[in-house]
């Protein structure tokens, strides 16, 4: 467990570190996130995922005013306090607190809540290894652009996934991919690298498009185009994206094994590339 959170303005004890029960982000998922890799103490993305949190508040609406700088601060002085050399940042602002009424009150203080989590990574390197996952239709809403913690569609997926002894949960809809239930989901067939264009259908993953400036420096044929269920089984190899899972292969999806269930080549060179430029760079 880790020893400090970062309430508000203050750091607090982490056991200790409460919210109020009429804070909207409890009652109506009112909030937005994001998580953040810590690798070696090196904070991966971190502009990325500063702009899309300034997305996600600004298309709701809630008034939350930062500077990139002073959140770094913060994040730096944490990850110092609770030692998390490698893990992840949790970072949640909420619209405020208010009596309990569906309606908002636009003078609300936003509620900011980080802290910080251990984690170890699936890095290229001796213990690389690909998952197994399940597919499964896609419950969500029409905004999965907004990064809010609105995300019980997202669950009830990853539990199913649980349940079969996956990793993750495909996302279908209407018969194709939208995306992962916390990542971005590519395919490679010959040298095309196929993944979701960036619409409301999906969330602009940070490691998504850490990696589009990738690929340009590759001869492969990107096309951000939505793909479907029969080739995302038909794939030579699909790998998934995300701050937690940066890139990691998939070896099997329901009953299909994909590329015999081993980590493919193309797949292994990218994620080599990606922990390379992010990670050392
Ligand atoms: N999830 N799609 C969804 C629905 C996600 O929740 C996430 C991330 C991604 C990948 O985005 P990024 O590359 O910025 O992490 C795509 C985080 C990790 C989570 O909820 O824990």
């Amino acid at each position: 467990m880790p020893k400090f959170a970062y309430i508000n303005k203050r750091f607090v004890d982490f056991k200790n570190a409460n919210i109020h029960i009429e804070d909207r982000g409890l009652q109506f998922a009112d909030s937005v996130y994001e998580v953040i890799a810590v690798v070696n103490n090196k904070l991966i993305d971190l502009d990325f995922h500063l702009k899309r949190l300034r997305y996600s508040l600004n298309e709701l609406k809630i008034n939350y005013i930062f500077k990139n700088n002073s959140l770094n601060k913060i994040f730096l002085e944490l990850i110092k306090k609770n030692k998390t050399s490698n893990g992840i940042i949790y970072l949640q602002i909420t619209r405020g607190i208010q009596y309990r009424e569906h309606k908002y009150e636009n003078k609300l203080i936003p509620t900011l809540i980080i802290y910080t989590r251990d984690k170890k990574f699936n890095l290229p390197g001796k213990n690389y290894k690909g998952v197994n996952t399940i597919t499964f239709e896609d419950l969500r809403w029409k905004r999965r652009d907004i990064k809010t913690v609105n995300l019980l569609p997202n669950i009830i997926a990853a539990n199913k996934a649980k349940q079969m002894k996956a990793y993750e949960a495909i996302l279908i809809q209407n018969g194709k991919v939208t995306e992962g239930t916390s990542s971005n989901i590519w395919i490679i067939k010959k040298n095309n690298l196929i993944t979701h264009p960036a619409n409301s259908d999906i969330l602009k993953g940070v490691t998504r498009t850490s990696l589009l400036k990738i690929i340009k420096k590759t001869s492969l044929n990107l096309i951000e185009k939505s793909f479907t269920h029969k080739q995302l089984l038909e794939a030579d190899e699909v790998f998934l994206t995300s701050s937690g899972s940066f890139i990691t292969p998939i070896l099997k999806i329901d009953k299909k094994k994909i590329n015999n269930g081993k980590i493919g080549n193309i797949t292994l060179k990218l994620a080599e590339m990606y922990s390379k430029s992010c990670m050392h760079g």
